[in-house]
């Protein structure tokens, strides 16, 4: 295992109820929040409220950043930027799922920060401060309640790019898993999909060298392949929202990576996606997945995806390694369509005209040292067989 430091200073309220705690926790540290929010199911499913309540009963003051759109936009981070310090606010309430909490991040270091806070995703400055950030998280899917990276787009450009720094890490979350209850089928799939896929990209690294982390990735993907379906028949199981959110916030907090060399492949690839088409995440995701396992599979990599289908789908453990490497891969395409997600690019209307450009932008240094590196041709070659 490779040396490693763990420090995930998030302090979780995990359950029902658990808003109770925000007021306090705010008031704590800030005494005038940006409220940020997205497009109103705040509003209709009770965490507008509770939070509101929670701040008039602890005396903080807030102003409000509606709006903040699925795949969150630079113009909307720097609108945010703004309202801090015009009103001279000292902290960010985020009340939502990955876009909110991202779109929040980055105005958390942007507010501290003198150039333009694209500099973040463009790579050239690493915030270094941050507004303290409080997150209520509403979907359970990206993690970004429970880790530093932020995702954002500028539809100028066609471009979408992650950032991390430590002091981006949310300093307390409240997850109350009755709040995803309200979400549609189609995002409580897209949100399976995307924790899964986080947990596939620190699996299928190139040496296996974590037993624990190994083992903890197989029982997440366990969890997803058996409450994902289940949230969808019946809404408001708790215990299938429970475990979903839960599941969600380990496989993305630096937990899985431990002490092992990690690249991703298929997120990089799907930035592309979303910031040519504006497409939702965990669609681009459960799209090129199985196509991405297709591509890699070889003589050399049968054996983890073996592994992969006997922890996780339960195939006998006396297939032929090959055979059961396949089978894997195709019980990963079943489940994600069983989940009611599309199985093409075709069918959410992306066709290749943009193949090369995407492939070219997606292909970063970091593909040098992903499970299979990949050439800006092999990257094109999954995007063409995912059509
Ligand atoms: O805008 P509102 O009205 O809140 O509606 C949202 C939005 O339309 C809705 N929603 C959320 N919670 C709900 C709800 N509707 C009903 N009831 C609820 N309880 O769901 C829609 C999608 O929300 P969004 O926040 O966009 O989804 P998600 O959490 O999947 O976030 C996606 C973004 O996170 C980035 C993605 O790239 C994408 O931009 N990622 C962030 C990561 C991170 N910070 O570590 C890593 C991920 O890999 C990912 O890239
Ligand atoms: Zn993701």
């Amino acid at each position: 295992m490779k040396n490693f430091t763990y420090a995930i200073t998030t302090v979780v309220h995990f359950g029902k109820g658990q808003i109770e705690k925000l007021g306090a926790e705010v008031a704590s540290c800030s005494s005038r929040v940006l409220m940020v929010y997205g497009g109103g199911s705040i509003k209709r499913n009770g965490v507008y409220d509770g939070a509101v309540a929670q701040l008039r009963a602890h005396g903080v003051e807030w102003a409000e950043l509606p709006g903040v759109e699925p795949n969150p936009r630079i113009s909307t981070v720097r609108e945010g930027i703004r309202l801090c310090r015009e009103k001279g606010l000292d902290g960010i309430l985020a009340l939502g799922g990955g876009s909110v909490i991202d779109c929040s991040k980055a105005i958390a270091a942007g507010a501290l920060y003198d150039g333009d806070p694209w500099d973040f995703p463009a790579g050239r400055a690493a915030p270094e401060k941050a507004l303290p950030l409080f997150t209520v998280l509403t979907m359970a899917a990206t993690g970004s309640e429970m880790d530093n990276i932020a995702v954002i787009s500028n539809p100028d450009s066609n471009e979408k790019e992650a950032f991390g720094a430590p002091c981006c890490l949310p300093a307390v979350s409240i997850l109350d898993p009755s709040y995803t209850c309200s979400l549609p089928a189609s995002q409580t799939a897209a949100g399976t999909a995307d924790i899964m896929s986080h947990t596939l990209e620190n699996y299928f690294s190139p040496i296996e060298t974590n037993y624990l982390a190994d083992n903890m990735a197989e029982a997440i993907l366990r969890a997803c392949v058996l409450y994902g379906p289940k949230a969808i028949e019946v809404p408001d199981d708790y215990d299938a929202r429970a475990n979903l959110m839960w599941c969600a916030s380990w496989a993305i907090n630096g937990f899985l990576d431990m002490g092992k060399p990690v690249g991703w492949s298929v997120h990089r690839m799907e930035h592309e996606l979303s910031a040519f088409y504006d497409v939702t995440h965990g669609v681009g995701l459960a799209i090129l997945t199985p196509n991405w396992m297709r591509y890699v599979l070889s003589e050399q990599t049968e054996a983890r995806f073996a592994r992969y289908g006997e922890a996780v789908w339960g195939l006998d453990r006396a297939l032929p390694q090959r055979e059961k490497a396949e089978a894997a891969i195709q019980k990963t395409r079943a489940f994600f369509n069983s989940l009611g997600l599309p199985a093409t690019l075709t069918e959410v209307g992306i066709d290749s005209t943009h193949f090369a450009e995407m492939a070219r932008k997606a292909r970063t240094a970091n593909f040098d040292r992903t499970f299979v590196p990949l050439s800006v041709e092999d990257i094109q070659e999954i995007y063409k067989m995912s059509l």
